[in-house]
C-alpha cells in the first residue's frame, strides 16, 4: 500500500485553524459559580499550582465575600513624585472575584500629575474618566501613538499588553478615573521604573546603548527615580 505524505499546506492550514480557534484570551472562565478566594493566610491555602486562589467552601460563602469599599476612598498620590496612586480591588479585599478574569482600579491624579508609561501583561483596560480632564494615550506595535483627552463620562480603552498613560493636564483639579481590567491580576510594568530601577539593575552599558545616554545620564535619572 502505498503511503501519501501529508502535504505541507495541511499543516499550515491546521496551525492557521488553530490561531482563529484560540485568540489570546483573558482569565479561564470558571467552572463553577463562583470560587471565593481563600485568604492567603487560611491554613487550608497551600495549593501551590492552582490559577488564582483556592476557594472558600461554598457553604460558608456570604454576600459580603462580593462586596468591597476598597475603592470608596481616594488613594494617596502626593506619595510619589509622579503625583498619582492607583487603589485595586483584588482576591484580598474583594475575594467573589477570585477567577472571575475581573478586576477594577481607581485612580487619582494631582494637578499636572501623570501616571507613567505602563504595561498591564495580563489584561485590556477600559478607562471612565469621573472627575478633572485627563489626556491618555497607548502606543501600539507598529508604533503608533492614539491619544485622547477625556472629559467626566468619558471613556478609552487600553489594548492588552500595549504601553499607556494618563496625564492631568488640569494644573488647580485633581483627576480621578475607573478602570475595568479583564484579568484578576493584571500585573503592571512601569517602562522608566523597569528599565532603570529594576533589581539588580540592567547593566549600564546595555542602558547606554539603548537610550543613547552617558553613564551620568544613567545616574541621573536613576537618582530621580529614587534608584
Ligand atoms: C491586593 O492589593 C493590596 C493593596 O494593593 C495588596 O496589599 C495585596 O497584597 C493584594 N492582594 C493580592 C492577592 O494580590
Amino acid at each position: 500500500m502505498q503511503v501519501h505524505p501529508i502535504p505541507l499546506h495541511f499543516y499550515a492550514f491546521l496551525s492557521a485553524l488553530a490561531l482563529v480557534l484560540c485568540p489570546a484570551r483573558p482569565d479561564p472562565d470558571p467552572l463553577q459559580d463562583f470560587c471565593v478566594a481563600l485568604s492567603a493566610m487560611h491554613p487550608l491555602s497551600y495549593f501551590p499550582s492552582i490559577n488564582g486562589a483556592p476557594c472558600v467552601n461554598p457553604n460558608l460563602v456570604r454576600t459580603s465575600h462580593f462586596a468591597t469599599s476598597a475603592l470608596s476612598n481616594p488613594g494617596n498620590p502626593k506619595s510619589n513624585s509622579f503625583g498619582f496612586d492607583v487603589t485595586v480591588t483584588n482576591t484580598s479585599n474583594l475575594p467573589g472575584i477570585n477567577t472571575m478574569g475581573l478586576s477594577m482600579a481607581r485612580v487619582d491624579i494631582v494637578p499636572h500629575g501623570v501616571v507613567p508609561p505602563h504595561s498591564h501583561p495580563r489584561a485590556s483596560e477600559v478607562t471612565v474618566c469621573l472627575e478633572g480632564v485627563i489626556h491618555v494615550g497607548f502606543v501600539d506595535t507598529s508604533n503608533r501613538l492614539f491619544a485622547q483627552i477625556l472629559r467626566s463620562g468619558e471613556s478609552f480603552v487600553f489594548p492588552k499588553g500595549l504601553i499607556h498613560y494618563m496625564y492631568n493636564i488640569d494644573s488647580t483639579r485633581p483627576a480621578l478615573s475607573l478602570s475595568g481590567l479583564n484579568s484578576q491580576n493584571p500585573g503592571v510594568q512601569i517602562s522608566s521604573i523597569s528599565n532603570f530601577v529594576s533589581e539588580p539593575q540592567i547593566p549600564d552599558d546595555v542602558l547606554r546603548k539603548a537610550f543613547m545616554i552617558t553613564g551620568q545620564d544613567i545616574a541621573k535619572i536613576r537618582a530621580n527615580l529614587g534608584g
